[in-house]
């Protein structure tokens, strides 16, 4: 009995797995088909972490940029977290830019289960390469780059 008590939901998870990774029509003609599904989406569940997110300037990323600069794909890969189409609201540094596209991990239940959300996308452990692929010596730090200091300024977590 506990034998297959044990395949059951290792079949259940075989099949999400597959649904989830399984191609898909592009959604749009012309928009390159991505996975994000945008912070307003996270916020739905984590209103404390998006709080502390929104007055972030990584938030801001997008809107401080100039007419011209909002057009460039050169200033976009770093400010927006999808460069093909800056309409979708999914502009800016956004929660995905660090933890991943969202569209296979974020249901319910797959959130609840820390080993299958991390087989669907879910970067739960954020570390410091995660940040120096925007934070490099391109862009314009007005200070040296330390990453617990820096770590701290975008603090959205419990200890
Ligand atoms: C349907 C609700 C829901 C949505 C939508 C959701 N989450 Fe979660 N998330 C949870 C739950 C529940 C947990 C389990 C941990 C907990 O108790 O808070 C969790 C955990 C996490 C964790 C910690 C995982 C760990 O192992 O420590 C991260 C990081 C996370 N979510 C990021 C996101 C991001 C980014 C998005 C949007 C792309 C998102 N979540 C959308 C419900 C949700
Ligand atoms: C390699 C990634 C990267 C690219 C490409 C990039 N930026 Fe940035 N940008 C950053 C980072 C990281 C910061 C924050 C630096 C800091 O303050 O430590 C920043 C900061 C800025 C700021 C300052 C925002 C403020 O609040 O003062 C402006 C303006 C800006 N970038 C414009 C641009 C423009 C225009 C382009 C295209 C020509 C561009 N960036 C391309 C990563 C990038
Ligand atoms: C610039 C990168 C970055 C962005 C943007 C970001 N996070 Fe995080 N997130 C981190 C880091 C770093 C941690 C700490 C991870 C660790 O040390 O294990 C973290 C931790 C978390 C946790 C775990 C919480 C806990 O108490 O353990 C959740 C949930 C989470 N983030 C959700 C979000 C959501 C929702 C957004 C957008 C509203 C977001 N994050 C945006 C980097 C980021
Ligand atoms: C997708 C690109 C990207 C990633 C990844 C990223 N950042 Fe940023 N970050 C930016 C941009 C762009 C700005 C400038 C936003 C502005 O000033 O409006 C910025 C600004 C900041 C700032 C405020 C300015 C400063 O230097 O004090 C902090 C703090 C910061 N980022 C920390 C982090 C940390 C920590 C990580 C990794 C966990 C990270 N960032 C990952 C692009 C990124």
């Amino acid at each position: 009995m506990s034998a297959v008590r044990g395949v059951v939901p290792a079949i259940v998870i075989v099949i999400a797995v597959v649904a989830a990774l399984w191609p898909r029509p592009s959604d749009a003609a012309g928009v390159v088909n991505h996975d994000y599904v945008g912070a307003q989406r996270c916020k739905s569940c984590h209103a404390a972490e998006f709080a502390a997110w929104e007055k972030s300037p990584h938030a801001r990323a997008f809107d401080v940029l100039d007419a011209d600069a909002k057009k460039s794909v050169r200033c976009l890969t770093c400010h927006t977290l999808v460069t093909d189409d800056t309409q979708l609201g999914l502009t800016g540094v956004q929660c995905e830019s660090c933890h991943g596209a969202g569209r296979h991990y974020t249901p319910d239940y797959v959130m609840r289960d820390q080993e299958l959300s991390a087989l669907l996308g879910l970067v739960a452990k954020v570390d410091e390469r995660a940040c120096l692929r925007c934070h490099t010596d391109a862009s314009p730090t007005l200070g040296a780059w330390n990453w617990q200091s820096k770590r701290e300024l975008i603090k959205h977590w419990k200890d």
